[in-house]
């Protein structure tokens, strides 16, 4: 099947590559499952804990071209947004920015179900060990 330019791009040249210390109190990690192919995508955010904006994101993912590119593209976008805009991320938006036919739209889900819940565990972090 024929990709997309961005997605060539995102896939030639991914941009932040790599993890982040998951046992750090100021990371958030998502880790999921592709139900429909198997593959898998980890997805780390780094959190300004005064702030709450997301300062720097990382993935690795072990999967297709467009899951690869959807995740790229993801760490991208999150960098200098707040949780809630990051939670807030929808499928369809990288879906389309990405141009992925619809056999692939499942990849850029695994993307948005990724950062969902990076979020959940950077936020779960936070409230525990706090007084109730
Ligand atoms: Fe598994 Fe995409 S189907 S690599
Ligand atoms: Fe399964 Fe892309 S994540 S084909």
């Amino acid at each position: 099947m024929a990709y997309s330019d961005k997605v060539i791009d995102h896939y030639e040249n991914p941009r932040n590559v790599g993890s982040f210390d998951k046992g750090d109190n100021s990371v958030g990690t998502g880790m999921v499952g592709a139900p429909a192919c198997g593959d898998v995508m980890k997805l780390q955010i780094k959190v300004n804990p005064e702030t709450g904006v997301i300062e720097d994101a990382r993935f690795k993912t072990y999967g297709c071209g467009s899951a690869i590119a959807s995740s790229s593209l993801v760490t991208e976008w999150v960098k200098g947004k707040t949780l809630d805009e990051a939670a807030a991320l929808k499928n369809s938006i990288i879906a389309e920015e990405l141009a992925l036919p619809p056999v692939k739209v499942h990849c850029s889900i695994l993307a948005e179900d990724a950062i969902k819940a990076a979020v959940q565990d950077y936020r779960e972090k936070q409230t525990q060990g706090q007084p109730a």
